[in-house]
Protein backbone atom coordinates (compact mmCIF):
# COMPACT_ATOMS: atom_id res chain seq x y z
CA UNK A 1 0.00 0.00 0.00
CA UNK A 2 1.32 3.27 -0.85
CA UNK A 3 1.06 5.82 2.18
CA UNK A 4 0.18 9.80 1.91
CA UNK A 5 3.23 11.50 1.60
CA UNK A 6 4.15 15.35 1.24
CA UNK A 7 7.60 15.98 -0.99
CA UNK A 8 9.17 19.63 -0.87
CA UNK A 9 12.55 20.15 -2.15
CA UNK A 10 12.92 23.27 -3.71
CA UNK A 11 16.74 23.36 -4.39
CA UNK A 12 17.82 23.44 -8.22
CA UNK A 13 20.42 20.50 -8.16
CA UNK A 14 23.46 21.37 -11.05
CA UNK A 15 25.53 17.81 -11.25
CA UNK A 16 28.00 15.57 -12.87
CA UNK A 17 31.79 16.19 -13.81
CA UNK A 18 32.65 19.61 -15.24
CA UNK A 19 29.48 21.46 -13.78
CA UNK A 20 30.80 24.12 -12.15
CA UNK A 21 31.01 25.84 -15.33
CA UNK A 22 28.07 26.56 -15.51
CA UNK A 23 28.50 29.25 -12.76
CA UNK A 24 29.22 31.44 -15.33
CA UNK A 25 25.77 30.73 -17.40
CA UNK A 26 23.25 29.84 -14.99
CA UNK A 27 21.26 33.05 -13.39
CA UNK A 28 22.40 34.11 -9.74
CA UNK A 29 20.54 34.97 -6.92
CA UNK A 30 21.68 38.69 -6.49
CA UNK A 31 25.13 40.81 -7.65
CA UNK A 32 27.61 40.43 -4.88
CA UNK A 33 28.54 37.48 -3.25
CA UNK A 34 30.52 36.67 0.08
CA UNK A 35 31.84 32.90 -0.55
CA UNK A 36 32.28 31.21 2.42
CA UNK A 37 34.71 28.49 3.13
CA UNK A 38 37.30 26.50 5.13
CA UNK A 39 40.04 28.33 7.36
CA UNK A 40 42.53 26.01 6.37
CA UNK A 41 42.65 27.96 2.96
CA UNK A 42 42.57 25.06 0.98
CA UNK A 43 40.15 25.84 -1.59
CA UNK A 44 42.03 28.68 -2.11
CA UNK A 45 45.31 26.25 -2.60
CA UNK A 46 43.55 24.07 -4.58
CA UNK A 47 42.60 27.02 -6.91
CA UNK A 48 38.62 26.43 -6.36
CA UNK A 49 38.60 30.00 -5.75
CA UNK A 50 39.98 31.74 -7.99
CA UNK A 51 38.48 29.45 -10.27
CA UNK A 52 34.76 30.22 -9.24
CA UNK A 53 35.57 34.24 -8.64
CA UNK A 54 36.54 34.22 -12.54
CA UNK A 55 33.62 32.10 -13.34
CA UNK A 56 31.26 34.52 -11.94
CA UNK A 57 33.01 37.37 -12.88
CA UNK A 58 31.71 36.60 -16.72
CA UNK A 59 28.45 37.45 -14.90
CA UNK A 60 29.48 40.71 -13.61
CA UNK A 61 28.90 39.12 -10.00
CA UNK A 62 31.44 40.44 -7.46
CA UNK A 63 32.95 38.27 -4.37
CA UNK A 64 34.60 39.00 -1.15
CA UNK A 65 35.88 35.79 0.08
CA UNK A 66 35.44 34.56 3.55
CA UNK A 67 37.99 31.64 4.23
CA UNK A 68 36.95 31.60 7.92
CA UNK A 69 35.41 28.20 8.61
CA UNK A 70 36.33 25.37 10.87
CA UNK A 71 35.01 21.42 10.70
CA UNK A 72 31.89 21.81 13.42
CA UNK A 73 31.55 25.58 12.85
CA UNK A 74 31.22 27.65 15.48
CA UNK A 75 28.35 30.29 15.90
CA UNK A 76 30.85 32.90 16.18
CA UNK A 77 32.14 32.18 12.60
CA UNK A 78 28.70 32.96 11.72
CA UNK A 79 28.45 36.47 13.20
CA UNK A 80 31.64 37.48 11.80
CA UNK A 81 30.91 36.17 7.99
CA UNK A 82 27.42 38.61 8.88
CA UNK A 83 29.27 41.63 10.06
CA UNK A 84 31.40 40.97 6.59
CA UNK A 85 28.75 40.54 4.00
CA UNK A 86 26.68 43.91 5.79
CA UNK A 87 29.97 45.99 5.66
CA UNK A 88 31.02 44.97 1.80
CA UNK A 89 26.89 45.12 0.53
CA UNK A 90 26.98 41.35 -0.52
CA UNK A 91 23.07 40.28 -1.06
CA UNK A 92 23.77 36.44 -1.92
CA UNK A 93 26.31 33.55 -0.43
CA UNK A 94 27.94 31.28 -1.66
CA UNK A 95 29.34 28.35 0.18
CA UNK A 96 32.14 26.38 -0.67
CA UNK A 97 32.98 22.88 0.50
CA UNK A 98 31.39 20.44 2.55
CA UNK A 99 28.63 20.49 5.56
CA UNK A 100 30.72 23.20 7.26
CA UNK A 101 30.91 25.71 5.35
CA UNK A 102 27.09 25.28 4.35
CA UNK A 103 25.80 25.13 7.17
CA UNK A 104 28.08 27.89 8.20
CA UNK A 105 26.41 29.91 5.23
CA UNK A 106 22.54 29.07 6.34
CA UNK A 107 22.97 29.83 9.27
CA UNK A 108 24.56 33.22 7.82
CA UNK A 109 21.77 33.88 5.68
CA UNK A 110 19.25 33.74 8.77
CA UNK A 111 20.88 36.07 10.83
CA UNK A 112 22.12 38.55 8.26
CA UNK A 113 17.88 38.98 6.95
CA UNK A 114 16.92 39.21 10.59
CA UNK A 115 19.41 41.05 12.55
CA UNK A 116 20.98 39.92 15.62
CA UNK A 117 23.66 37.48 16.73
CA UNK A 118 22.74 33.31 15.02
CA UNK A 119 22.57 31.67 18.24
CA UNK A 120 19.37 33.95 19.02
CA UNK A 121 17.61 31.91 16.39
CA UNK A 122 18.93 28.64 17.55
CA UNK A 123 15.73 26.82 18.53
CA UNK A 124 16.93 24.23 21.37
CA UNK A 125 19.16 24.42 24.89
CA UNK A 126 20.65 27.61 25.20
CA UNK A 127 19.58 28.85 21.74
CA UNK A 128 17.26 31.96 21.72
CA UNK A 129 14.43 30.82 19.91
CA UNK A 130 13.32 33.80 18.31
CA UNK A 131 11.13 33.06 15.59
CA UNK A 132 12.94 33.57 11.52
CA UNK A 133 10.55 36.09 10.53
CA UNK A 134 12.17 37.55 7.18
CA UNK A 135 12.87 35.18 4.79
CA UNK A 136 16.85 34.10 4.64
CA UNK A 137 19.41 35.27 1.78
CA UNK A 138 19.89 32.70 -1.33
CA UNK A 139 22.44 30.37 -0.51
CA UNK A 140 23.85 29.11 -3.57
CA UNK A 141 25.92 25.81 -2.95
CA UNK A 142 29.47 24.55 -4.19
CA UNK A 143 29.88 21.21 -2.79
CA UNK A 144 33.62 19.73 -2.99
CA UNK A 145 32.62 16.34 -0.62
CA UNK A 146 30.38 13.66 -0.71
CA UNK A 147 28.88 13.18 2.49
CA UNK A 148 27.08 15.78 4.34
CA UNK A 149 23.68 16.42 2.14
CA UNK A 150 23.82 19.62 3.18
CA UNK A 151 23.54 20.95 -0.24
CA UNK A 152 19.89 19.52 -0.74
CA UNK A 153 18.70 20.16 2.25
CA UNK A 154 17.12 22.67 5.09
CA UNK A 155 19.37 22.00 8.30
CA UNK A 156 21.78 24.36 9.49
CA UNK A 157 24.12 22.15 12.48
CA UNK A 158 26.17 24.54 14.23
CA UNK A 159 28.06 24.68 17.38
CA UNK A 160 28.47 26.87 20.62
CA UNK A 161 31.98 26.27 21.87
CA UNK A 162 30.96 27.94 25.01
CA UNK A 163 28.53 25.50 26.12
CA UNK A 164 29.75 22.24 23.81
CA UNK A 165 26.24 22.39 22.15
CA UNK A 166 25.60 21.63 18.23
CA UNK A 167 22.40 22.22 17.43
CA UNK A 168 20.54 22.05 14.15
CA UNK A 169 18.05 24.61 13.06
CA UNK A 170 15.54 23.06 10.61
CA UNK A 171 13.77 25.63 8.64
CA UNK A 172 12.02 25.14 4.41
CA UNK A 173 13.39 28.90 4.01
CA UNK A 174 17.05 27.16 4.48
CA UNK A 175 17.11 24.46 1.18
CA UNK A 176 20.14 25.84 -0.66
CA UNK A 177 18.86 28.53 -4.02
CA UNK A 178 20.93 26.39 -5.96
CA UNK A 179 23.69 23.34 -5.72
CA UNK A 180 26.36 22.86 -7.67
CA UNK A 181 28.01 19.14 -7.52
CA UNK A 182 30.83 18.17 -9.51
CA UNK A 183 32.80 15.41 -9.02
CA UNK A 184 35.47 16.61 -10.41
CA UNK A 185 36.24 18.83 -7.17
CA UNK A 186 36.68 15.71 -5.20
CA UNK A 187 39.05 14.07 -6.63
CA UNK A 188 41.98 15.56 -4.23
CA UNK A 189 39.83 14.67 -1.03
CA UNK A 190 42.06 12.51 1.26
CA UNK A 191 41.25 9.23 1.63
CA UNK A 192 39.95 9.65 6.05
CA UNK A 193 37.90 12.81 4.94
CA UNK A 194 36.80 10.90 1.98
CA UNK A 195 35.68 7.66 4.06
CA UNK A 196 33.65 9.71 6.80
CA UNK A 197 31.79 11.87 4.62
CA UNK A 198 30.95 8.48 2.46
CA UNK A 199 29.49 6.83 5.68
CA UNK A 200 27.56 9.88 6.50
CA UNK A 201 26.21 9.66 3.26
CA UNK A 202 25.19 5.97 3.95
CA UNK A 203 24.19 6.28 7.18
CA UNK A 204 21.62 9.42 5.90
CA UNK A 205 20.54 6.90 3.41
CA UNK A 206 19.99 4.00 5.34
CA UNK A 207 18.17 6.19 8.91
CA UNK A 208 15.90 8.11 6.39
CA UNK A 209 15.10 4.10 5.06
CA UNK A 210 13.79 3.46 8.72
CA UNK A 211 12.59 6.77 9.86
CA UNK A 212 9.41 6.76 10.72
CA UNK A 213 8.81 9.87 8.22
CA UNK A 214 9.90 7.73 4.97
CA UNK A 215 7.98 8.25 2.19
CA UNK A 216 8.14 6.59 -1.04
CA UNK A 217 10.09 8.92 -2.78
CA UNK A 218 12.60 9.02 -0.21
CA UNK A 219 12.46 4.86 0.49
CA UNK A 220 13.89 4.51 -3.54
CA UNK A 221 16.48 7.47 -3.07
CA UNK A 222 17.79 5.45 -0.13
CA UNK A 223 17.84 2.10 -1.42
CA UNK A 224 19.45 3.69 -4.67
CA UNK A 225 22.38 5.79 -2.43
CA UNK A 226 23.12 2.98 0.12
CA UNK A 227 24.14 0.67 -3.33
CA UNK A 228 26.09 3.11 -4.66
CA UNK A 229 27.93 3.90 -1.53
CA UNK A 230 28.60 0.19 -0.47
CA UNK A 231 29.92 -0.62 -4.22
CA UNK A 232 31.77 2.43 -4.69
CA UNK A 233 33.41 3.74 -1.44
CA UNK A 234 35.90 1.94 -0.93
CA UNK A 235 37.24 2.32 -3.98
CA UNK A 236 37.10 6.17 -3.78
CA UNK A 237 39.19 5.45 -0.46
CA UNK A 238 42.01 3.82 -1.84
CA UNK A 239 41.92 5.19 -5.61
CA UNK A 240 40.79 8.40 -5.17
CA UNK A 241 40.94 9.48 -8.71
CA UNK A 242 38.30 7.03 -10.00
CA UNK A 243 36.05 9.81 -11.67
CA UNK A 244 33.35 6.90 -11.89
CA UNK A 245 33.69 5.83 -8.23
CA UNK A 246 33.33 9.42 -7.27
CA UNK A 247 30.45 10.21 -9.44
CA UNK A 248 28.91 7.14 -7.75
CA UNK A 249 29.13 8.24 -4.09
CA UNK A 250 28.83 12.41 -5.07
CA UNK A 251 25.15 10.81 -6.46
CA UNK A 252 24.49 9.09 -3.40
CA UNK A 253 25.54 11.96 -1.31
CA UNK A 254 22.66 14.07 -2.75
CA UNK A 255 19.89 11.59 -2.64
CA UNK A 256 20.67 10.66 1.01
CA UNK A 257 20.52 14.20 1.55
CA UNK A 258 17.21 14.43 0.22
CA UNK A 259 16.21 11.49 2.39
CA UNK A 260 16.92 13.40 4.84
CA UNK A 261 15.39 16.61 4.14
CA UNK A 262 12.20 14.97 4.09
CA UNK A 263 12.23 11.43 6.40
CA UNK A 264 14.72 12.94 8.42
CA UNK A 265 17.57 11.04 10.93
CA UNK A 266 17.03 9.02 13.49
CA UNK A 267 18.74 8.79 17.05
CA UNK A 268 21.81 7.48 15.78
CA UNK A 269 22.65 10.82 14.75
CA UNK A 270 21.23 12.83 18.05
CA UNK A 271 24.34 10.11 19.83
CA UNK A 272 27.16 11.48 17.37
CA UNK A 273 26.58 15.10 17.81
CA UNK A 274 27.23 15.08 21.69
CA UNK A 275 30.56 13.17 20.67
CA UNK A 276 31.57 15.58 18.32
CA UNK A 277 30.26 18.74 20.29
CA UNK A 278 33.19 17.48 23.66
CA UNK A 279 35.56 16.23 21.19
CA UNK A 280 35.34 18.93 18.43
CA UNK A 281 38.77 17.45 16.71
CA UNK A 282 36.15 14.27 15.87
CA UNK A 283 34.45 14.68 12.29
CA UNK A 284 30.81 13.88 12.25
CA UNK A 285 31.78 10.69 10.24
CA UNK A 286 34.08 9.54 12.31
CA UNK A 287 31.74 9.89 15.87
CA UNK A 288 29.23 8.00 13.66
CA UNK A 289 31.94 5.15 12.90
CA UNK A 290 32.23 4.62 16.56
CA UNK A 291 29.06 3.86 17.36
CA UNK A 292 27.75 2.35 14.11
CA UNK A 293 27.93 -1.59 14.85
CA UNK A 294 26.28 -0.98 18.85
CA UNK A 295 23.68 1.12 17.50
CA UNK A 296 22.44 -1.02 14.81
CA UNK A 297 22.91 -4.10 16.84
CA UNK A 298 20.80 -2.57 19.65
CA UNK A 299 18.07 -1.50 16.41
CA UNK A 300 18.48 -5.31 16.01
CA UNK A 301 17.18 -6.36 19.04
CA UNK A 302 14.63 -4.10 19.29
CA UNK A 303 12.68 -5.80 16.32
CA UNK A 304 10.56 -3.51 15.29
CA UNK A 305 12.76 -3.16 12.03
CA UNK A 306 14.53 -5.79 11.03
CA UNK A 307 12.40 -5.92 7.54
CA UNK A 308 13.73 -2.45 6.58
CA UNK A 309 17.13 -3.63 7.70
CA UNK A 310 16.99 -6.67 5.84
CA UNK A 311 15.68 -4.57 2.51
CA UNK A 312 18.63 -2.29 3.00
CA UNK A 313 21.36 -5.32 2.98
CA UNK A 314 19.62 -6.40 -0.56
CA UNK A 315 19.63 -3.33 -2.12
CA UNK A 316 23.54 -3.56 -1.45
CA UNK A 317 23.87 -6.88 -2.92
CA UNK A 318 24.62 -8.49 0.27
CA UNK A 319 24.10 -11.93 0.44
CA UNK A 320 21.05 -12.38 3.65
CA UNK A 321 21.94 -15.38 5.15
CA UNK A 322 20.57 -16.96 8.25
CA UNK A 323 16.95 -18.87 9.60
CA UNK A 324 15.40 -15.89 11.68
CA UNK A 325 14.74 -12.30 10.82
CA UNK A 326 17.52 -11.41 13.23
CA UNK A 327 19.51 -13.05 12.19
CA UNK A 328 19.55 -12.19 8.37
CA UNK A 329 18.82 -8.36 9.79
CA UNK A 330 22.37 -8.66 11.16
CA UNK A 331 23.57 -9.39 7.88
CA UNK A 332 23.52 -5.74 7.51
CA UNK A 333 25.33 -4.43 10.66
CA UNK A 334 27.95 -6.81 9.61
CA UNK A 335 27.96 -5.85 5.85
CA UNK A 336 28.40 -2.13 7.57
CA UNK A 337 31.33 -2.93 9.78
CA UNK A 338 32.79 -5.09 6.73
CA UNK A 339 32.17 -1.65 4.72
CA UNK A 340 34.15 0.46 7.44
CA UNK A 341 37.01 -2.54 7.88
CA UNK A 342 37.20 -1.82 3.71
CA UNK A 343 37.82 2.00 4.21
CA UNK A 344 40.10 2.19 7.15
CA UNK A 345 37.66 3.68 9.68
CA UNK A 346 36.68 0.61 11.49
CA UNK A 347 39.23 1.15 14.30
CA UNK A 348 39.03 5.58 15.61
CA UNK A 349 41.94 6.30 17.25
CA UNK A 350 41.03 8.55 20.35
CA UNK A 351 44.36 9.31 20.58
CA UNK A 352 43.72 10.89 16.89
CA UNK A 353 40.95 12.31 17.60
CA UNK A 354 41.74 13.84 20.95
CA UNK A 355 38.93 11.78 22.78
CA UNK A 356 39.94 11.99 26.31
CA UNK A 357 37.97 9.93 29.31
CA UNK A 358 34.53 10.44 27.54
CA UNK A 359 32.02 10.95 29.97
CA UNK A 360 29.43 8.23 28.94
CA UNK A 361 26.19 9.79 31.06
CA UNK A 362 26.68 13.27 30.27
CA UNK A 363 26.78 12.11 26.70
CA UNK A 364 23.95 10.87 27.53
CA UNK A 365 22.08 13.63 29.32
CA UNK A 366 22.95 15.36 26.39
CA UNK A 367 21.37 13.09 23.39
CA UNK A 368 18.05 13.81 25.47
CA UNK A 369 19.07 17.25 25.71
CA UNK A 370 20.07 19.07 22.71
CA UNK A 371 19.89 16.88 20.48
CA UNK A 372 16.28 14.88 20.97
CA UNK A 373 14.77 15.96 17.87
CA UNK A 374 15.22 12.91 16.17
CA UNK A 375 13.57 10.02 18.59
CA UNK A 376 9.99 10.98 17.49
CA UNK A 377 11.27 9.24 14.32
CA UNK A 378 12.46 5.85 15.70
CA UNK A 379 9.97 3.28 15.31
CA UNK A 380 11.12 2.04 18.38
CA UNK A 381 11.53 3.53 21.79
CA UNK A 382 15.64 3.84 22.60
CA UNK A 383 15.92 4.29 26.47
CA UNK A 384 18.33 6.28 28.34
CA UNK A 385 20.01 2.83 29.11
CA UNK A 386 20.24 1.62 25.92
CA UNK A 387 21.92 5.12 25.00
CA UNK A 388 24.42 4.34 27.79
CA UNK A 389 25.10 1.07 27.03
CA UNK A 390 25.89 2.04 23.44
CA UNK A 391 27.92 4.50 24.56
CA UNK A 392 29.38 2.57 27.09
CA UNK A 393 30.34 -0.21 24.49
CA UNK A 394 31.16 2.07 21.42
CA UNK A 395 33.67 4.43 23.27
CA UNK A 396 34.85 2.66 26.80
CA UNK A 397 34.74 -1.42 26.30
CA UNK A 398 35.63 -1.44 21.98
CA UNK A 399 39.01 0.16 23.25
FE1 LIG B 1 25.13 13.33 9.06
Amino acid sequence: MIRNFNYFIPTRVVFGPGCLEQLATIAMPGKKAILVTFADLSMSRLGYVERIVGLLKKQNIDVVVFEKVLTNPLTGTVDEGVALMKQEGCDFIIALGGGSPIDTSKAMSVAAANGGRYWDYVPAGTGGRKPVEKSPLPVVAINTTAGTGSEVTPIAVITNPDTNEKVSLRIDELYPRMSFIDPELMLSLPKGLTAFQGLDAFLHAAEGYISRQSQFITDRFALEAVRLVYQNLGECVNNGKNLEARTSVALASTLAGMVIALAGCITEHSMEHPISAHFPRVPHGAGLALIFEQYFTKVVEKGTVNDRLIELAQAMGVKVEGTDEAARAMCFVRAGVEMLRACGIDRISHEAFGIENPDVDQLTEDTFGYSSGNFVRDPYELTRDDVREIFTKSLLEAK
